[in-house]
């Protein structure tokens, strides 16, 4: 038995919290889908892949418990995948959430039914029987229900154990197997008690609570070191924490061995560039920054198009890093930040959208080399981070908001000029700095000042002016496919608003976003 949990994905929207709440524990845990087919059995299941496994592929990866996540299926359709029986019988502790629990029960031979109308929301649980998986869970708790079927009979050596006002089977198992099956959603934290339940199964288990960013960075760094040997390795770093954990992940496993190639394309924040310098200059790595700003300038003179910027930059950023590629030479790995929901995400045939049409795109195309390494694929974001605090780099590197590569090109509406690029950069620091000043930078998902096309008339002192109106944008978003506009207080903005109008040359108006997505978007082109 290894010392992990496996979570079969049967389509819910809340999976990768489930993953969360087990890794919150220190246990590692992986993702996959669930397929009866024989032949689908993928070599590479241990590295993490959220590929389709069958049941032999979980019988030789050996999890300490598996994890059935809800679905939108039900039981009863033809279509719906379901769990293949053996897996109750591994001997291994099994959890069923919602449309999973539904489905052991009816593998099982309970039965599952429509409860007419669906559930969703808040409800009060009340424990009705002693439970390893209710262990200190208070006695009456809130938790959150999404079902439409709910289980109706329960399969034999089954007993309830939990109940709510819509379900006499919130909560069911068969402790003599250690199968354990709850309606309601305890990932959610509207689940009160939901983490002591994650943390009970994790002790059922018998998981060993090590998953560290400590143990991660030993062990990562020992896999690379084996993997790679002597070979060159080329990493392109754009600042960003993702790329940033990657590149020193690498360094610490191969030096020298490892080129990083940062492209300054002029469009960073105020001082973006130079910080990023500052921390891998002094690495063990060989550190290229390119000083690009001019010629992307030139590039991007006269084009006020969005998209033909967008292109412009992408396309002389792969200009400028192919130069680059062809002086270090043929390289063996080419390092990748990808993380690990695009690896779930993309695995599951839902398209990566973000990461994938955001990245700079086709790298991989023109640099001579052998394979990819992506030495952070199992981790989530705020994994990420934390190995990234425990690898030293600076706090304001490590909790970085998300950037897009092309920068403050589509914060710019219009042409771009450097004095465009000034203001807005100037702008956007102060507007940082408030937020910071404020204590709210945690609470949103992005926030930056962009440089509308717009020049309306002001009055300073006695003159008149006729400036730029800058634009502030603060979204709350958890997948930055769709956001709200953030409520930040006035106080807040029109402190951001006078500073800026003092201490930016050629901005005489600011303006506040209040456009969620849809139908805006969160950058400006
Ligand atoms: P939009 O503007 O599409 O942005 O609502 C959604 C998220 O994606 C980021 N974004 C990009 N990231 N390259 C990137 O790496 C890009 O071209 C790009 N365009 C948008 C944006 O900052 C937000 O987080």
């Amino acid at each position: 038995m290894k010392n992990f949990i496996l979570v079969l994905d049967f389509g819910g929207q809340y999976n990768q919290l489930i993953a969360r709440r087990v890794r919150e524990n220190n246990v590692y845990c992986e993702v996959h889908t669930f397929t009866t087919d024989k032949t689908s059995k993928d070599d590479k299941t241990q590295s993490g892949l959220g590929v389709a496994i069958n049941f032999d592929a979980i019988k030789d990866l050996k999890p300490a418990g598996i994890i059935l996540t809800g679905g939108p299926q039900s039981v009863y359709n033809p279509d719906s995948s379901l769990p293949v029986p053996e897996i109750f019988n591994l001997g291994v502790p099994v959890l069923g959430i919602c449309y999973g629990a539904q489905a052991m029960t009816h593998v099982l031979g309970g039965k599952v039914q429509s409860a007419g109308v669906r559930e969703y929301g808040k409800t009060e649980l009340e424990i009705k029987a002693e439970s390893a998986l209710f262990k200190n869970v208070e006695k009456k708790s809130v938790v959150w229900m999404s079902h439409t079927d709910r289980i109706f009979e329960l399969p034999e050596n089954f007993v309830a154990t939990a109940v709510t006002e819509n379900c006499p089977i919130a909560a069911a198992e068969n402790s003599g197997k250690k199968l354990y099956a709850v309606q309601f959603h305890p990932e959610v934290l509207h689940t009160e008690e939901g983490k002591k339940i994650f943390s009970n199964f994790v002790d059922i288990c018998g998981c060993s609570r090590d998953w560290k960013p400590e143990s991660f960075i030993k062990d990562t760094v020992e896999k690379l070191k084996n993997k790679i040997g002597t070979g060159k390795v080329l990493c392109a770093l754009s600042g960003g924490v993702d790329s940033s954990v990657a590149a020193v992940l690498l360094s610490r496993a191969v030096g020298k061995n490892l080129t990083c190639v940062f492209v300054d394309h002029g469009l960073l924040r105020k001082n973006e560039a130079a910080e990023v310098e500052e921390v891998f200059k002094n690495q063990d790595l060989n550190f290229i920054k390119i000083n690009a700003g001019e010629r992307f300038l030139s590039k991007l003179k006269g084009v006020t198009e969005p998209e033909r910027k967008r292109k412009i930059i992408g396309e002389e950023f792969i200009r400028v890093f192919e130069e680059a590629a062809k002086k270090i030479g043929a390289v063996d790995f080419l390092v990748q930040g990808t993380i690990y929901p695009d690896v779930i995400e993309s695995g599951l045939g839902k398209s990566a959208v973000i990461k994938s049409h955001h990245n700079v795109g086709g790298l991989p195309d023109f640099v001579d080399f052998k394979e990819i390494v992506e030495p952070i694929r199992l981790l989530f974001k705020d994994e990420v981070r934390e190995v990234g605090r425990k690898l030293g780099l600076p706090e304001n590197l490590v909790s970085r908001q998300p950037f897009p590569g092309p920068g403050l090109g589509i914060r710019i509406i219009g042409e771009i000029t450097p004095e465009k690029i000034k203001i807005v950069q100037d702008a956007d620091a102060i507007y940082r700095e408030e937020i910071a000043a404020a204590g709210i930078d945690k609470n949103l998902g992005q926030y930056f000042a962009a440089l509308t096309n717009m020049r309306s008339v002001g009055v300073m002192g006695d003159d008149r002016t006729y400036d730029y109106a800058v634009a502030l944008r603060a979204v709350l978003t958890s997948d930055f496919m769709t956001a709200e506009a953030a409520g930040i207080s006035w106080e807040v903005l029109s402190k951001v608003a006078n500073r800026i109008v003092n201490e930016v040359k050629g901005v005489n108006r600011v303006l506040y976003d209040c456009t969620g997505k849809p139908p805006a978007t969160i950058e400006f082109e």
